[in-house]
């Protein structure tokens, strides 16, 4: 087996070389000088292009968590110094995320542990007799958590417009006299494509139902303005949003939430509890956020997400997405050059996206070709189905009821793949990174893979046997 003779040092003068020419530089972030070895020989600097999974911490996010670690202490029911310094910050960075989202007055932010955590939390105190709406496009985390209420999935639009008039139609049959929810994406994970969430929270007030955003792929990417969409309920997740330390948001609307039982019953949620003559227990809920919030609560992890809502702030949003949109055009731009590539879109080329690609290779399996691009490259990108199964079945035009099969042999040309290849990026991420990738990719096209592979565990891996 012949190693790719100078691989690494290729990557490695197009590093040194590339001046970011864009707007502003990347923002710094964690594992920006980590080396990774490379199969056919020598270290490259690792290519993180799987923000849309974890985008790595901002080096702003590390140093404030740093800064604050001597201090760390219980929040809320401590006594000591450091846990009212601890509680402090804990409430105060629920007014930073109230700010980053531009929330109402009366919103509450409630702390949770990711987007799924958040949505699950949402489905658990909608009204009994709640409908919900929910395009089959969505991640599972909006697609699943509401399967005990009466869900509608509306079928796959192929325009924002459609999108509109598809929810439209579904609200003018719903019975009009009970509750409503629509669920909506602002990003696909997927596509990277935003959708006109404005327009769909017009649709749903119009016809007396309210709207959740899943902003897992938006806020890191755009500023989200609750008031300006005008939506009821946003939900994201801090590692997503470069503040890796396992917590989420969802906020909104007080009223749902405090005319529900707790998410988790627990210390923290309750304000009294008292034992009752017949043996059994009373107890009386917060009616703040608290109320979801049971438990000894993470700090460092929603300290770090305001850290970082400030940090993307600071940095202005005008910029990162002004980089993100010139680094989105390389990507692009470099993936039409290469016949045998198949953009995934669901809106066309036209449509406005985040730095999230999902493409296929003809003749390739995609494990195989992001195998390669790790393997090979030092490039870290995801293949799969994304956990948006239904939506990556229809782009790839197989069959969405169909489990399909991870390890699935090559694709012969002008065959139809069973997963895809997904890029993404963001602020922290250097032109380099997608000059490399965009490379590769036509690389690997033209000469095909340098080593071998196998499938071990239903994954490709080199292999070294
Ligand atoms: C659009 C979207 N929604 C929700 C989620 C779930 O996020 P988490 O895994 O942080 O709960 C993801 C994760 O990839 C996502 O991309």
């Amino acid at each position: 087996m012949s190693a790719r003779p100078n691989a690494a040092a290729t990557v490695e003068t197009a590093a040194a070389e590339s001046a970011d020419p864009c707007c502003a530089a990347p923002l710094p972030v964690l594992g920006r000088d980590v080396t990774v070895p490379l199969v056919t020989g020598g270290e490259v600097a690792y290519a993180a292009l799987d923000y849309a999974a974890s985008a790595p911490a901002l080096q702003r996010v590390w140093d404030d968590v740093a800064a604050y670690a001597p201090y760390y202490g219980s929040v809320h029911r401590g006594a000591g110094y450091l846990s009212q310094l601890s509680t402090d910050l804990f409430e105060n960075s629920r007014v930073t995320v109230a700010e980053f989202l531009d929330c109402r007055p009366d919103d509450q932010v409630v702390f949770t542990r990711s987007t799924t955590d958040s949505l699950n939390l949402l489905a658990a105190v909608i009204p009994a007799d709640c409908q919900v709406f929910v395009f089959e496009t969505e991640h599972h985390a909006s697609l699943l958590p509401w399967r005990d209420a009466r869900v509608t999935y509306l079928n796959a639009p192929r325009t924002p417009q459609q999108a509109v008039e598809t929810l439209e139609r579904a609200l003018a049959d719903r019975d009009p006299y009970g509750p409503a929810l629509v669920c909506v994406t602002g990003a696909s994970n997927v596509t990277g494509e935003l959708w006109p969430v404005r327009e769909l929270a017009a649709a749903a007030h119009a016809h007396g139902a309210r709207i959740v955003l899943d902003a897992a792929q938006l806020a890191p990417h755009h500023p989200v303005s609750v008031r300006e969409l005008d939506v009821d309920w946003v939900a994201f997740s801090g590692h997503k949003l470069y503040a890796p330390f396992g917590s989420g948001v969802l906020a909104g609307r007080a009223d749902w939430l405090q005319d529900s039982e707790p998410y988790l019953a627990g210390g923290g949620a309750s304000r009294k509890v008292a034992r009752r003559a017949d043996g059994g227990v009373d107890v009386e809920w917060h009616t703040t956020s608290a109320r979801h919030e049971a438990g000894s609560p993470n700090v460092i992890g929603v300290y770090s997400i305001a850290s970082a809502c400030k940090a993307l702030t600071e940095a202005g949003f005008d910029s990162l997405v002004a980089r993100e949109r010139h680094l989105i055009a390389k990507v692009r731009e470099g993936l039409a050059e290469v016949p045998e590539v198949r953009v995934l879109s669901l809106f066309g080329d036209d449509a406005p996206r985040v730095g999230v690609i999902s493409f296929v290779v003809d003749g390739w399996n995609s494990s195989h070709f992001a195998a390669a691009l790790s393997a090979e490259y030092g490039i870290g990108v995801r293949d799969g189905l994304f956990c948006a199964h239904p939506l990556v079945r229809t782009l790839l035009g197989s069959d969405p009821q169909d489990p399909g099969e991870c390890g699935a042999p090559e694709a012969a040309p002008g065959e139809r793949s069973l997963n895809a290849i997904r890029v993404s990026f963001g602020a922290g991420t250097p032109d380099e990174h997608v000059e490399r990738f965009v490379g590769a990719v036509k690389e690997l096209v033209r000469d095909g893979a340098q080593w071998k592979y196998r499938t071990e565990d239903g994954r490709c891996v080199p292999d070294r046997g």
